[in-house]
């Protein structure tokens, strides 16, 4: 898809660029050409993102985006179009829980889109280091029972259906593994109370127990 030649984002990014203080570089993207594939990125674009992604980012997930502490997720190898749309939703304001307000509402308010798509196309390309190795092996047996065939008597769904066997992800659905569970756990649990408002998620979330999520979090931060 061709960005027409007074494109937004050359407008949006101007204008976003004047009033914020960590987005210098973004004066890179305003020499870029406007036709561009809305879907990747070109090399300025790329090299501003990954700018971004150690300098600023970075500083919570990880240059990589691999991080190491339990409140920041881990981004690598996560999907490109799953990234874009979150970061789309911190900056819409719809992925609502009291972190994501804390911390990603204000990072995300000043992205445009070629930054999104280009921050995107960076994490999704890097390697997934692996995971610490903890956990409780009962809670990760579990854990894996759940994911694989979710549970029955309380209508809640195998997870692998929509994230994969691996818990890869596909082109639709977030990747999971090696994520940390405590992020994990956070999730389902403001997927449950609609803090994050998701409607798939919150069905498939609505009947968990605190235990079963503990487990399936246990599972899904020990795989590769
Ligand atoms: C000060 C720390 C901090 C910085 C800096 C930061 N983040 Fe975040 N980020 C967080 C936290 C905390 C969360 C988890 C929010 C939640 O629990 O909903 C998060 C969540 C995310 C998510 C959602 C991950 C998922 O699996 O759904 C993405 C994507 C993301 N950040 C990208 C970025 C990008 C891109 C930048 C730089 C422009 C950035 N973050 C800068 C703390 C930070
Ligand atoms: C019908 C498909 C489907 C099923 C089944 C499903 N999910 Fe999801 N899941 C999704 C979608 C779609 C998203 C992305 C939500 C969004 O747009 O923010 C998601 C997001 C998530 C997230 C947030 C990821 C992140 O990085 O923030 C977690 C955690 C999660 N799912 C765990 C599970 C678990 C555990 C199960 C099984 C008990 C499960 N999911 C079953 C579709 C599904």
């Amino acid at each position: 898809m061709l960005i027409p030649t007074t494109s937004a984002r050359t407008f949006a990014g101007g204008k976003r660029r004047a009033r914020h203080w960590w987005l210098g570089g973004a004066v890179l993207l305003l020499a870029v050409g406007t036709s561009v594939q809305a879907d990747e990125p070109d090399a300025e674009a790329r090299a501003y993102a990954q700018k971004i992604a150690i300098g600023t980012c970075g500083t919570c997930h990880g240059p990589t985006g691999n991080s190491t502490q339990p409140k920041f997720p881990r981004l690598a190898a996560q999907n490109a179009n799953y990234l874009a749309a979150t970061l789309k939703a911190f900056r819409s304001q719809t992925r609502g829980d009291p972190d994501a307000i804390g911390y990603m509402w204000g990072m995300a308010s000043e992205l445009d889109d070629a930054t999104i798509a280009a921050l995107a196309a960076y994490y999704a390309s890097q390697k997934a280091e692996a995971s610490r190795s903890g956990g409780d092996s009962a809670a990760i047996s579990r854990g894996r029972e759940i994911y694989e065939h979710g549970i029955e008597p309380e209508g809640v769904p195998a997870c692998s259906a929509c994230h994969g066997a691996d818990a890869y992800g596909t082109k639709d659905f977030p990747r999971l593994a090696g994520q940390h569970a405590q992020y994990v756990l956070k999730q389902l649990a403001s997927f449950q109370s609609n803090m994050r408002n998701v409607a798939v998620m919150h069905g498939v979330a609505q009947n968990l127990r605190l235990t079963e999520m503990q487990a399936v979090a246990a599972y899904l931060e020990v795989q590769p």
